[in-house]
């Protein structure tokens, strides 16, 4: 019987074999049935799916620290249920989906335009205002034509190498504000390195968006920076909790969603203070009759006509895109390497042999730096910047595994749970960047993809990894890194996206 012509009547009776064997018992006993009845249970129901019920589900989130713990909720629910449950997450039903051919399975059902998650409170924040959707929020046509026009800069190898130089310009930056930090403490601590590496990233992403300095890296960081980074950090804070919460519940407990908008509207604030300074000055070079050809994002955007919303929309989002991601990653390598300084001297000696001397690595030159590849990828593998994403297919149902999804459900994508599984990668917690390296080891496509998969995936990865990459090369040309304490453990936590629990300060050592 071909399991995608079942009728819903016979789905409901999939999972039921015990009653009717209890019922039928003459028919149970025909030969041939059961395994037919086998055939039929390949295909269940979300009612036949295993979960824990509302009540444990929300204690765990709201009494347990589960909102922080949601990337091993992953591992926990996987080891409970297998490979697929459910759960409510708040008013939300769930489908939790933490094997790699499943995970598979779904994105390539994910059709022509494909939807993160259309019950989100990000969403509701830019109805509420009046703003634009930037390319993170929109849907449909709308998504496909901003993805067409930032595809052309940002997914081009030879477009993305193009900012090499505007942001070594930020590394050159960071390298002289580690020194300045180092320099305060005795024994050259840089206390909170991912602090220092929000800077990085917005200081970073900004000078591709705009080609113009905003002054992160100085010695006195401008206020409206500082403020710009905590709202990143209020409103991913917030956003699992403004969706966790009934909406009823925004009226009672306001405090949450107002504090969620009041992060927003100092976002969009902020992005749009940068771009209408960048525009007046584009407009006043024009006027005094000089060319004016630009080599940034907003300038692209303007280009293609974009509505000024639009582009307030997406380079807000862009700009927020470009801060935690980056930093996330480069403290967790960062964390790492100097927990294994074998393996740090191992990747000093490539980033110096292949440079021969020269002390600014270009993109040429980490396209030649395979272990420094594979120590990002590992770090993404440990600590995924996003360690559940999700889709929803909206027009159809689909088969996932064993079961029946029916259209519009929001199917999370258990990333974390994935990567940290021993089936696919052997001793899963532990930092071993060669497992990368080696071709007979092989892993399944699946298995860690820290930049998403598909049509809708991470549009800034070209532009993240060149960033990442010249970074770390040249931090490890000028310093040796160690922990500030041997034995200081720093673990991830969830706030939205996965963050260190707390501070990572490492010993910057000259060479
Ligand atoms: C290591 C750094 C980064 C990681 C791990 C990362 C990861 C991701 C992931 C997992 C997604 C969702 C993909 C999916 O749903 O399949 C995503 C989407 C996105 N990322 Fe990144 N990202 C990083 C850096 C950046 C940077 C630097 C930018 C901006 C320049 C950026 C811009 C975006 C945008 C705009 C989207 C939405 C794409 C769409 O919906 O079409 N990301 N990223």
């Amino acid at each position: 019987m071909p399991g995608t012509m079942l009728m819903p009547q016979t789905l409901k009776l999939v999972g039921r074999a015990s009653l009717l064997s209890k019922c039928f018992p003459e028919i149970w006993a025909e030969p041939g049935f059961k395994s037919q009845m086998r055939v039929i249970k390949t295909h269940k129901t979300l009612e036949d799916m295993p979960g824990p019920s509302t009540l444990s589900f929300f204690t765990d989130l709201f009494c347990r620290r589960g909102l922080a713990r949601l990337h091993e909720l992953q591992v926990e629910g996987k080891a409970k249920y297998g490979p697929v449950w459910k759960a409510s997450f708040g008013p939300i039903l769930t489908v939790h989906v933490a094997e790699p051919s499943l995970i598979e399975q779904v994105l390539r059902q994910e059709g022509k335009h494909p939807i993160r998650s259309d019950i989100s409170s990000w969403k509701d924040y830019r109805v509420c205002r009046g703003h634009a959707y930037g390319l993170l929020t929109a849907e449909g046509e709308e998504w496909q034509k901003i993805r067409s026009i930032l595809g052309k800069h940002m997914l081009k190898p030879k477009e993305v190498e193009s900012y090499t130089g505007t942001l070594n310009g930020v590394v050159d930056d960071l390298i002289r504000r580690l020194e300045h930090q180092r320099s305060h403490h005795r024994d050259h601590v840089v206390k909170d390195v991912a602090g220092e590496f929000y800077k990085f990233g917005l200081e970073g992403i900004s000078s591709v968006l705009f080609e113009s300095r905003i002054g992160c890296l100085e010695p006195e960081v401008p206020k409206e920076t500082e403020t710009f980074i905590d709202s990143i950090n209020t409103m991913f804070a917030m956003t699992l909790l403004t969706m966790a919460m009934p909406k009823f519940l925004h009226r009672v407990f306001p405090k949450p969603w107002q504090t969620f908008c009041q992060s927003w509207d100092y976002m969009f604030a902020f992005a749009k203070r940068h771009i209408d300074k960048r525009m007046a000055e584009v407009s006043e070079r024009i006027s005094r009759g000089e060319m004016v050809e630009g080599k940034y994002l907003t300038y692209y955007l303007a280009q293609e006509k974009l509505s000024m919303k639009s582009i307030y929309g997406n380079v807000t989002e862009l700009l927020l895109a470009g801060v935690d991601t980056i930093s996330s990653t480069l403290s967790w390598s960062l964390y790492e390497l100097s927990r294994h300084p074998e393996m740090q001297a191992a990747l000093h000696t490539e980033i110096t042999t292949v440079m021969k001397g020269g002390s600014i690595p270009e993109a040429a030159d980490v396209a030649q730096m395979p272990l420094l590849k594979a120590v990002v990828k590992e770090a993404l593998r440990l600590y995924p910047v996003i360690p559940g994403n999700a889709r929803v297919v909206a027009d159809r149902d689909i088969q996932v595994g064993d079961y029946v999804i029916p259209k519009k459900t929001l199917i999370t994508l258990c990333h974390y749970a994935t990567s940290h599984d021993p089936s696919f990668f052997p001793d899963p917690d532990s930092f071993q960047p060669t497992r990368w390296l080696r071709k007979e080891q092989a892993h399944h496509p699946y298995a860690s993809i820290p930049f998403g998969f598909g049509k809708r995936s991470c549009i800034g990865r070209r532009i993240a990894e060149l960033e990442v990459y010249l970074a770390l090369a040249r931090i490890l040309l000028h310093f040796e890194v160690k922990p500030e304490k041997e034995g200081d453990v720093v673990r991830p936590m969830t706030r939205t996206l996965l963050v260190p629990e707390k501070d990572i300060n490492l010993q910057f050592v000259r060479r």
